[in-house]
């Protein structure tokens, strides 16, 4: 298919849909691999006005021998659970989260682009009774869609330039940060437009209460190289845990990095990369794969890490996930899920 030469992200949509439908006393029912067509909602349905919604994301990929794989969906699986309690929906059980990527990859499966590209798979729940009281709703629709995509930013992977938002905060202890829920991106999206305003590809938050500590970006995680090899990235709590960030945790130290998980302030970035401590920077998730941090612009000024350029500790961690993705480095962890 010419379309999956050059999709870009999230824009192109394959053919196919499964919706599983649940209801109080009902719990899950009519599951079904369908022809992808539009919703009907009732306007008084509880999402467009609660945003009671979550959501996952994650990937097909056809490897170098033709084979079609996922990477560690039995963790997408377990997030969505935990996201559903948070945001006291109905939880799916895992077997049938499983199942119903299984299903759409299967029907869809001409859509999976080789080379470089993949095929971007869309799990979310809503609620969708109607109802205005403000209490969880009895009624919800998991769905499942899935796109053609190629590079998440337009630059492919050239490094990422990031602006630290001073206005906005993601996420506070006792919120939703740690659930991928639609409302923790719809809360971003200022700080993300006024990012794109300072030329930047993506927002990086710092933590509510103090203003002063790192936590993520829009939609990925954050990891910096240190002079002594020492890999850091902030700790889990009101962050989204990415499975990528586990991922790539354990991949370096396999490679024998020493990793931290630790707090880590926007103060000291700015003094470990003015003193040369700060060697890389990059940012990581599912859609991004492992993105290179070339440029930082914050309120009081902007400067660069690795000289604006792709470090080698970022490279060689991007290589080796991106290889066992693709089935030409070893699965050493048993991450790959073979779809038969
Ligand atoms: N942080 C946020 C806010 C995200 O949206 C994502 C993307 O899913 C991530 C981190 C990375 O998570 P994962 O590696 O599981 O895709
Ligand atoms: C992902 O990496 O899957 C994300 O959800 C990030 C963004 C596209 C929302």
């Amino acid at each position: 298919m010419q379309r999956l030469e050059n999709p870009g992200f999230g824009r192109i949509f394959t053919d196919h849909m499964v919706t599983v439908s649940w209801e109080a006393g009902k719990s899950w029912h009519d599951a079904s691999v369908r022809e992808r067509t539009p919703f009907q909602l009732d306007p008084a349905s509880a999402v467009l006005h609660y945003a009671q919604e979550i959501f996952e994301g994650m990937k097909a990929y056809r490897t170098e021998k033709g084979g079609i794989v996922l990477f560690r969906p039995e963790e997408n699986a377990r997030r969505f659970r935990s996201s559903a309690e948070r945001m006291a929906m109905p939880v799916m059980p895992e077997e049938m989260f499983l199942t119903a990527i299984e299903e759409l990859v299967r029907i869809d499966r001409d859509w999976i682009p080789s080379g470089e590209g993949s095929l971007y798979l869309r799990p979310f729940m809503f609620a969708d009774e109607a109802f205005l009281g403000v209490r969880p709703a009895t009624r919800y629709t998991f769905c499942v869609i899935a796109s053609p995509v190629g590079a998440y930013f337009k630059g492919g992977a050239k490094p990422i330039s990031v602006w630290v938002s001073d206005a906005y905060s993601r996420a506070a202890p006792g919120g939703t940060g740690a659930a991928k829920c639609g409302g923790n991106y719809a809360a971003s999206l200022i700080a993300q437009a006024q990012a794109a305003e300072k030329g930047c590809d993506q927002v990086v938050f710092l933590d509510a209460a103090e203003h002063r500590w790192v936590e993520e970006l829009g939609g990925m995680n954050i990891f910096f190289v240190m002079e002594d090899g020492t890999i850091v990235t902030p700790p889990l709590g009101t962050i989204l845990p990415g499975i990528t960030r586990a991922s790539l945790m354990i991949l370096a130290r396999d490679a024998g990095m020493r990793v931290e998980e630790k707090a880590y302030s926007f103060d000291q970035w700015q003094d470990d990369a003015a003193r040369g401590r700060l060697r890389e920077a990059f940012a990581c998730g599912t859609a991004a794969v492992v993105a290179p941090i070339g440029n930082v612009r914050h309120a009081h000024g902007e400067f660069s890490i690795a000289g604006g350029e792709v470090g080698p500790v970022t490279r060689k961690l991007r290589e080796t996930l991106v290889g066992i993705q693709k089935g030409s480095q070893a699965d050493a962890h048993g991450w790959l899920h073979v779809i038969a």
